[in-house]
């Protein structure tokens, strides 16, 4: 079993948090802070017991060079004001200002690390690479806490290379995301209901792989659903689509057929991602050339919602639109509210659809469990070992 917070003696040691600080930015306005509040039991509790905290994260895909645009600096403000206290924000990773920061911390205080995808290193494939950013970040390091549950299918080096070199243990968001996410991997209640959406086609594509054999059915919306839809020989007109997806989502319907794999059969389309783009609902076989669809259609939402009534377990990863905007979020607050009014074990899981509904005003509570991590919970669900939880059992 791994090593909980709560099984190492941590007063006045030097604690580094690997935390998944990833939050949806709007300029420097943070949208959505769900993932600092999810990071704040682990963080309050090292605080209290006096050790000395350096917190580190990632935030978004700067591509391994300082960008202020993905500075964590908005991140480190917002954590200050949720713990009540000050949060030290050094502005490098490994670097000078870092290593006196981190020299000067007294017991119960805290550092933040920048973004550690501002170092190249942090996400080479490069093993030697990674190694040695990770014997930078560990120099001072007396105890590694794995909490960044959303990052811990990536193989990186603050993930999986860093705690191979301390002695680590699991922060609670981590020990509460595997304890939830476990009940998807044995004994599953049926109909096994398996919603999927999002932007980050790419990452998730290979899910369907094994998702098919497991799920009953697997209902797909947001850009996810355009691969399968140009597969079945539709236009998508100007949707979000990566072309090398297509033959692969060929390869799933036709393993699939005839089910479980659900596509929407309306959707709403616009000339561009606005607000104002005038808009209407098409059948999804009559999507115009110069439009898009930026969320399901209202038939395909009540279909969706139908199906989602009568399932025993539910797992939602990705939007179903572009949630962002009020007019594209009809087919995600369908799906949101069908989940809550169902009887049956319900995981959200995602940085986006976590803030989606959110932002569409549903409770976490109204859920059974909503987890910070989309590709890592889909990964997980489907059996696969993380490198981040692999790292901790060695
Ligand atoms: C996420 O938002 O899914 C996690 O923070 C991981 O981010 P990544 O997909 O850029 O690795
Ligand atoms: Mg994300």
């Amino acid at each position: 079993m791994m090593k909980t917070i709560d099984d190492v003696a941590v007063a006045g040691r030097c604690v580094l948090v690997r935390a998944d600080l990833n939050v949806p930015l709007d300029g420097d306005r943070i949208a959505d802070d769900g993932r600092i509040r999810a990071s704040l039991p682990t963080l309050a509790t090292l605080i209290s017991r006096g050790a000395r905290v350096i917190v580190c994260s990632h935030l978004g895909r700067p591509g391994g060079r300082p960008d202020l645009k993905y500075s964590l600096a908005p991140v480190a403000a917002r954590l200050a004001g949720l713990l009540g206290q000050e949060v030290d924000f050094p502005g490098d990773i490994v670097g000078p200002q870092a290593r006196s920061a981190i020299a000067a911390l007294r017991p119960g205080g805290l550092v933040m690390l920048e973004n550690l995808r501002f170092d190249e290193a942090e996400t080479s494939k490069d093993d030697m690479v990674r190694g040695y950013f990770a014997d930078r970040l560990a120099a001072p390091v007396d105890l590694y806490v794995a909490d960044g549950f959303g990052a811990m299918h990536r193989k990186h080096a603050s993930v999986y290379d860093v705690p191979l070199r301390c002695v680590s243990a699991v922060g609670y968001l981590v020990q509460a995301e595997v304890a939830a996410l476990r009940q998807l991997t044995a004994d599953i209640q049926r109909p096994y209901v398996v919603v999927l959406g999002g932007a980050k086609v790419a990452d998730k594509f290979d899910a369907f792989g094994d998702l098919i054999s497991k799920a009953d059915r697997i209902l797909v919306g947001g850009a996810m659903a355009f691969p399968f839809l140009a597969a079945r020989g539709l236009k998508t007109g100007t949707s979000l689509l990566e072309a090398g997806q297509v033959d692969a989502a060929a390869r799933y319907l036709e393993l699939a057929a005839p089910g479980p794999i659900e596509l929407p059969s309306d959707l709403v389309v616009a000339t561009e991602i606005a607000a104002d783009a005038p808009r209407r609902v098409v059948a999804a076989d009559a999507i115009p050339a110069d439009q898009m669809g930026l969320d399901i259609g209202p038939e395909s939402a009540a279909r969706f919602a139908a199906a989602i009534g009568t399932a025993g377990t539910i797992f939602w990863n990705g939007p179903m639109g572009v949630f962002e905007l009020a007019p594209y979020a009809a087919g995600t607050r369908a799906v949101a509210q069908a989940m809550t009014d169902s009887d049956a074990f319900t995981v959200v899981g995602g940085g986006d659809t976590g803030a989606a509904i959110r932002a569409l005003g549903f409770a976490g509570d109204a859920f059974g469990h909503v987890s910070t991590g989309g590709g890592a919970s889909l990964e997980f669900i489907q059996g696969k070992t993380l490198p981040g939880l692999a790292a901790l059992e060695t």
